[in-house]
């Protein structure tokens, strides 16, 4: 991953270059984590870059400000704008994008009252997120040593900054182990999802993965393959997963905007299943692909194209 190719950010309501998006060192959200933000991603599509499903992401970003008292001041409309403005600027065909609302610089009592809420719209290209190869080959990933934190702490269904702290000490502590991402299980012993990705279960031909009775992020990309399997026939249940789950798999995989649908094919140097992509993994992928890709015209409701903008040919 590399910002290289980004030259345009939009803050605050207008696009500035890159090294000029800065933020004061005093502000609330660096000192506390307090702010919400989202990862979409622009696909290239046979209409030309469309973003997945900006209009859910765009819902989950107001509703996690709205659990935080953050209020945004822009509208649905607007941020929507800004989010193709900021592809379209960029020239990006294809890229990941970082919609950031959070508290500014005011004051520092834990309490953010009085402080600005500022937005930012950042865009860039970003391949595969457990490293190339991944959705192909499969991953290898441990049962983290830390755990998911509970509703009760922290509002697991809300995007929030500081949230991530929690999945950050699982992610380092999986790598430095030499696995490429780490399953946090939630207070009971079941699994939560990934540091950041939702998890799903393949078993006798069926899909299994949790809900929002457990501790989990309600991805959007979890959303778009559980319509996605329904719509081709298969059955999803929604219910706890279990490690027992884990070691019974036939297949596991991830779902999530930034590692789209991964296969799991080890998990703390166990086999799942053949220890290979499995059949199910893959039908999912490319189900997912020919949505993202408009190909699948059942599906093409998700995608919000990014119109040429030939007026900032001149910056
Ligand atoms: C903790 C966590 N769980 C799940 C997901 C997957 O959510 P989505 O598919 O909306 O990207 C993410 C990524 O946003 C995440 O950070």
């Amino acid at each position: 991953m590399s910002f290289d190719a980004a030259k345009w950010v939009w803050m605050n309501g207008a696009s500035v270059r890159w090294d000029e998006a800065t933020v004061h060192v005093s502000a609330h959200g660096l000192h506390y984590g307090s702010g919400v933000f989202e990862g979409v991603r622009c696909y290239e599509t046979v209409g030309g870059p469309a973003l997945f499903r900006l209009d859910a992401h765009l819902e989950r970003l107001y509703y996690s400000a709205g659990v935080y008292g953050i209020e945004i001041p822009f509208t649905r409309g607007e941020l929507a704008e800004a989010v193709c403005e900021t592809v379209a600027r960029n020239e990006f065909r294809s890229c990941y994008v970082r919609p950031i609302c959070f508290y500014g610089s005011r004051s520092l009592g834990v309490n953010p009252r009085g402080c600005p809420v500022e937005v930012a719209v950042m865009a860039w290209p970003w391949g595969e997120y457990l490293g190339a190869g991944g959705q192909d080959e499969g991953v290898r990933v441990t049962v983290s040593p830390w755990l998911k934190f509970d509703s009760r702490m922290m509002p697991t269904t809300a995007k929030a900054c500081g949230q991530y702290l929690n999945s950050m000490l699982a992610a380092r502590d999986a790598a430095s182990r030499g696995f490429a991402e780490a399953l946090l299980l939630d207070a009971e012993g079941n699994i939560a999802e990934g540091s950041g990705e939702n998890l799903f279960v393949v078993k006798d031909g069926r899909l299994h993965t949790n809900d929002e009775r457990h501790p989990i992020l309600l991805g959007i990309t979890r959303d778009a393959v559980i319509r996605l399997a329904r719509g081709s026939g298969l059955e999803v249940e929604t219910r706890a997963l279990t490690t027992e789950d884990l070691r019974a798999a036939d297949e596991v995989f991830f779902t999530g905007t930034a590692v789209e649908v991964t296969p799991v094919t080890e998990i703390d140097g166990v086999r799942v299943g053949t220890g290979r992509r499995g059949p199910l993994t893959e039908r999912m992928q490319r189900a997912f692909f020919d949505a993202t890709s408009g190909r699948d015209e059942r599906y093409t409701h998700w995608l919000r194209h990014v119109a040429a903008q030939p007026a900032w040919s001149s910056f």
